[in-house]
């Protein structure tokens, strides 16, 4: 017996030491004791931030996070699980509540209202108090000053920093328009969305943003159609009608003019290569409108001279422009159609954009220093989207569930089903397709839903905040959405957290207390191995 056991020891011991010298084909030990050791050198920066980059996937939930890592590691030809997207890699993760002031489940006008202005509000405003009721122009106007709220781009300004919004959605869109806009309804993007006679006669948020924010100087997305006059032909088509505004004015001539009268060196541009064309270095405002509507879907986008860049092109030309100004920039940039993808239950079209969307973060990482750029990545909400099925590691993540797979929990109805489904939206049908031979790889193949709806709801589960840099150890629990704001502004030392800004003591990153508690920490892990 005694020798027995010391035989089965030895074995053992034997057994240990080649999987921790990493014979195995994947050694658990060593990659999870490679993300300890990186984990006790970690060291709060508690420095200013001189600039700070929010990433906001629209609808990226954190379903959407975990298929998107594997859709990327699979087009690369491996297994896709244990891909790691380029956020992932951010020292400091939080979640965020998103809720707003009257929705359990909310949308993205309000939630953009509380990452960018620092207050829940309620369904559809922007950049208002919940004061103000949803499409109330008169208590808008009647409240004023008073009920709007200020986002981390005005905030930015008023520090002299320099600020930029880039988006794949049109310009006006909720998301971007939290930005810089205050709206009752986030549907008053030009004045033919405004009924005078329902709404009131409120500022529209195009006439808002050449207004009262041509001081933002970069500006980047789709949209155009908001800014000219319906008599107008589109200058990608030549077709009249596509444009929207009645009031006459041409907001791109406006723009323009203001900056001339700035002395500066400005470019409108709506085609790739006159984008392409401008020289981040000899600029200080860029207004980029590439399309009437959105911007178009990355499987879908015409990389030609007449076409549009991708996100991490114009993330790139920002961050090239705003960071030669010494005093630092605020940027924000939306992945905006993840969202639009799994409205329409098309979940491939989803996956890609939020490949695109970390390839954006990748570029932006690359071209900033940590020590001094705070890098947020979130979503504003997320969507009713799931993988499932016990599906085998490596499985297509857009294919059915593989057969052995579905052998350990059949359907009723015994007809094969994708791991990608929705909880509601137009993938209804009754009764439910039968799914053989249906090439669910498509970009526009439609995932079942449970619930037949046009469009998707969002969901109202929480959603990831993923930082690096200046104050990211801030994001450290469960947070409500309205922190990130905060956050922001107190790494940068703006609005409410310009005054008290101890920039001297604060300047010093750290110091040497906290590089003595790391190394302490480094002896008592070795201590704990002896
Ligand atoms: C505004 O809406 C009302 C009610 O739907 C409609 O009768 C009216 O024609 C609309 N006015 C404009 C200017 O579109
Ligand atoms: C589903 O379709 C395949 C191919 O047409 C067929 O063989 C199978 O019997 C169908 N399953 C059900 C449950 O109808």
């Amino acid at each position: 017996m005694k020798t027995r056991s010391v035989v089965s020891l030895t074995i053992k011991l034997f057994i240990g030491v080649l999987l921790s010298k990493g014979i195995q084909c994947t050694n658990w030990n060593e990659i999870a004791k490679e993300s300890l050791k990186n984990a006790l050198k970690l060291q709060p920066n508690t420095g200013i931030a001189q600039n700070v980059i929010v990433f906001v996937g629209d609808g990226m939930g954190l379903s959407t996070i975990n298929a998107a890592r594997i859709y990327k590691g699979q087009k690369q030809g491996k297994p896709g699980e244990e891909t790691i997207l380029e956020f992932e890699k951010f020292p400091h993760v939080a979640l965020s509540k998103v809720y707003g002031t009257d929705k359990q489940v909310p949308e993205s006008a309000q939630t953009a209202t509380a990452l960018f202005c620092g207050v829940k509000t309620n369904f559809n405003i922007l950049g208002l108090r919940d004061s103000v009721g949803t499409s109330d122009c008169n208590a808008q106007k009647t409240q004023g000053k008073t009920a709007e709220v200020s986002s981390i781009v005005r905030h930015a300004i008023e520090q002299g920093k320099s600020t930029g919004v880039v988006t794949t959605t049109r310009i006006t869109h909720a998301t971007p328009a939290a930005t810089y806009a205050h709206a009752a309804h986030r549907d008053w993007e030009s004045d033919a969305d405004i009924n005078s006679t329902l709404h009131g006669d409120c500022k529209d948020i195009a006439l808002q943003l050449i207004n009262d924010n041509h001081d933002i100087q970069v500006v980047l997305g789709g949209g155009r159609r908001a800014f000219l006059p319906v008599t107008v032909p589109d200058p990608e088509t030549n077709a009249i009608g596509v444009n929207k505004r009645l009031d006459g004015r041409n907001l791109i001539e406006t723009w323009e003019t203001i900056q001339q009268g700035k002395s500066k060196n400005y470019r409108y541009v709506w085609r790739k290569q006159d984008f392409d064309a401008v020289d981040e270095n000899n600029i200080d405002y860029l207004l980029g409108l590439f399309n009437p509507a959105h911007m178009e879907y990355e499987l879908e986008r015409d990389t030609g001279n007449n076409g549009e860049p991708s996100l991490t092109e114009m993330t790139a030309k920002a961050i090239k422009i705003l960071r030669r100004n010494k005093k630092g920039f605020v940027l924000v940039v939306e992945g905006g159609r993840i969202d639009h993808a799994h409205h329409d239950n098309k979940a491939k079209k989803a996956l890609e954009e939020a490949v695109q969307f970390d390839e954006a973060i990748k570029e932006a990482v690359s071209l900033t220093s940590q020590k001094e750029t705070l890098i947020i990545v979130t979503a504003d909400h997320s969507h009713p989207f799931s993988l499932t099925g016990y599906t085998n590691r490596g499985n297509d993540i857009l294919g059915l569930v593989d057969e052995e797979s579905f052998k350990v929990e059949p359907t009723t109805d015994h007809m094969p089903y994708s791991s990608l489904l929705y909880g509601n939206g137009p993938g209804y049908r009754s009764p439910r397709q039968n799914l053989t031979g249906i090439n669910t790889d498509d970009k526009d193949y439609i995932q079942q839903s449970a619930v037949p709806l046009e469009y998707d709801t969002h969901s109202g589960e929480d959603v990831g905040i993923f930082a690096q840099g200046p104050m990211s150890h801030l994001f450290h629990g469960v947070h409500e959405q309205h922190y990130v704001s905060h956050v922001v502004q107190y790494a940068a030392c703006l609005g409410d957290y310009s005054e008290d800004c101890d920039k001297e003591s604060r300047s010093s990153t750290s110091g040497s207390t906290t590089q003595f508690l790391s190394l302490f920490a480094s002896l008592c892990f070795i201590f704990s191995l002896m």
